[in-house]
C-alpha cells in the first residue's frame, strides 16, 4: 500500500475540512435537506401520489417565493407545524384554491398596495386578467418586461397600449441602469450622496410599477414623467462628477509629462557636463 507523507495527509485533511465547511454553510447542502422537513405542508405534499397535489411543491421550489421564504402557508394559510391533515383545517384559516375573483385578495395579503392599484384597472373591472394569468401561480419568477408580449397581450385587444406600456417601463429601467453603472465607475470622489439620490429614484421607479397595475396609460405616463425628472437631476450630477474626475486625470498626466521632461533635461545636462570634462 502507498504510504502518504505527512504533507499529503495534511492536504487531504484540509480538503475534507473545506468540503465539510461548504456543506455546513446555511443555504447550501444542509438547507436543502432540512428545509422540506421543517414545513409540514411541503413534507407531506412532496410525496403525495396525486400529481395535482405534489406538483406545486416542485414548481414552487424554483420560484421567487421559495427564494424569499414565502412557503405554502404564506398563501394558503393553515398550520405548517402540524404534520397531520389537520394542518389544513378551517380553524387554521386554511384557504384551498382561491376562486378566480378571490385571487387579488389572496396575493394582496402581502402585495397590498399593488393589489389596490390593480383593483382600479379595466382588467379587474372586466374580470379578464388577474395576477396569476400574468405571473403564474406556483412558479412565479422575479419580474421581467418579457411578461408583456404580443402573444400574451393581443388576444383581447390590439398590442398598441401594451407596447406603449412596455416602452415607458423599459426606458425607465434602462436609464436607471446606465446611471447605476456610471456611479459605480466614478473613482476617488465622494459618491454616497449621489448613490442615496439614485436609491430614491429606485423607490419611485417601484411606484411606477405599482401604478402600472392600473393599466391606465395616462396615470402611468404621469408617474413616469416624475421619475424621468428625478433621473435628469441625478444624471447632471453624475456629469458634474465625471467632469471633475476628467480634470483630475488631465492634471495628473500633465504633472507626469512635466516631471518626465525635467528628468530628461537633467539627464542631458549631466551628460553634456560629463562630455565636456
Ligand atoms: C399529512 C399530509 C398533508 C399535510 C401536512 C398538508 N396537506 Fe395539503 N393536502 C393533503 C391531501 C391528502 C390533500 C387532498 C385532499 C384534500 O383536499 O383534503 C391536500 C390538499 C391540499 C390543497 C388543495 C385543495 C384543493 O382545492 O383541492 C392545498 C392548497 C393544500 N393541501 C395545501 C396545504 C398547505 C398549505 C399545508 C400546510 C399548512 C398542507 N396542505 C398540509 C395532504 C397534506
Ligand atoms: C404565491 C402564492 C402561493 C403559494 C406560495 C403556494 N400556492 Fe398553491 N395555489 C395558489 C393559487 C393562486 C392556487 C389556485 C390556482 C388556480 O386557480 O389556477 C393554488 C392552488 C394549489 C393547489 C390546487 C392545484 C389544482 O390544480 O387543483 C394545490 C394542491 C396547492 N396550491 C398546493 C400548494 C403547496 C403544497 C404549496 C407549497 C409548496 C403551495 N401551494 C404554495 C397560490 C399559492
Ligand atoms: C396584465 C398583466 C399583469 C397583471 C394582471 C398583474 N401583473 Fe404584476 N406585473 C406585470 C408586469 C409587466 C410587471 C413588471 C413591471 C416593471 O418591470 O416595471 C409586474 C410587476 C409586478 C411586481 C413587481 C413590482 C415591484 O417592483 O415590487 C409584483 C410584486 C407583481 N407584479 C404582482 C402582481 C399581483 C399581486 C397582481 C394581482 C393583484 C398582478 N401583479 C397583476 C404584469 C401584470
Ligand atoms: C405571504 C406573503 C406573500 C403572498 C401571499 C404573495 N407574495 Fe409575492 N412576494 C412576497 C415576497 C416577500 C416577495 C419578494 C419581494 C422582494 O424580494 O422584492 C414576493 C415577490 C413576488 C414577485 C416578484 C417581484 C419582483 O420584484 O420581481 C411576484 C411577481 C409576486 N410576488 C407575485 C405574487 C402573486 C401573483 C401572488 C398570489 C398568487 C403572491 N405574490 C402572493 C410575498 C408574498
Ligand atoms: C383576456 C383578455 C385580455 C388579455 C389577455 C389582456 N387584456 Fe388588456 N384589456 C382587456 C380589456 C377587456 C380591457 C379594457 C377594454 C379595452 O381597452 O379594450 C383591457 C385594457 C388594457 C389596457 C388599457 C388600454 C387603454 O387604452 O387605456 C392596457 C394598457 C392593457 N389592457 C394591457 C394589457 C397587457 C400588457 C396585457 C398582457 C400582459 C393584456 N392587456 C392582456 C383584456 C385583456
Amino acid at each position: 500500500m502507498k504510504k502518504y507523507s505527512r504533507i499529503e495527509i495534511l492536504r487531504i485533511g484540509a480538503l475534507l475540512f473545506g468540503l465539510a465547511m461548504v456543506c455546513m454553510r446555511p443555504g447550501t447542502v444542509a438547507a436543502a435537506f432540512e428545509e422540506p422537513l421543517k414545513n409540514s405542508c411541503i413534507a407531506c405534499h412532496k410525496d403525495l401520489p396525486d400529481e395535482r397535489l405534489s406538483r406545486p411543491v416542485k414548481l414552487w421550489s424554483g420560484s421567487v417565493h421559495a427564494e424569499v421564504g414565502n412557503t405554502c402557508d404564506g398563501c394558503h394559510g393553515g398550520d405548517p407545524n402540524d404534520p397531520t391533515l389537520k394542518a389544513m383545517s378551517e380553524g387554521n384559516r386554511f384557504y384551498r384554491r382561491p376562486k378566480e375573483e378571490e385571487v387579488t385578495g389572496f396575493c394582496g395579503k402581502c402585495h397590498q398596495e399593488l393589489s389596490e392599484y390593480f383593483k382600479q384597472s379595466a382588467h379587474w373591472a372586466t374580470g379578464t386578467q388577474n395576477c396569476i394569468q400574468c405571473h403564474g401561480t406556483h412558479a412565479i419568477q422575479r419580474i421581467s418586461l418579457e411578461i408583456i408580449n404580443p402573444e400574451k397581450c393581443s388576444a383581447c385587444h390590439d398590442y398598441e397600449s401594451p407596447d406603449k406600456l412596455k416602452m415607458v417601463l423599459s426606458t425607465l429601467h434602462n436609464r436607471f441602469g446606465v446611471s447605476q453603472e456610471k456611479i459605480k465607475s466614478i473613482q476617488g470622489l465622494p459618491i454616497q450622496p449621489l448613490a442615496d439620490k439614485l436609491g430614491n429614484v429606485w423607490n419611485q421607479l417601484r411606484q411606477v410599477r405599482m401604478v402600472s397595475h392600473t393599466f391606465d396609460m395616462t396615470r402611468v405616463k404621469k408617474k413616469a414623467e416624475e421619475v424621468q425628472a428625478l433621473m435628469t437631476t441625478v444624471e447632471s450630477e453624475i456629469a458634474r462628477l465625471e467632469g471633475i474626475e476628467q480634470e483630475r486625470k488631465l492634471l495628473g498626466w500633465g504633472l507626469i509629462a512635466l516631471f518626465s521632461a525635467l528628468a530628461i533635461a537633467t539627464w542631458r545636462y549631466n551628460r553634456t557636463e560629463k562630455d565636456s570634462e
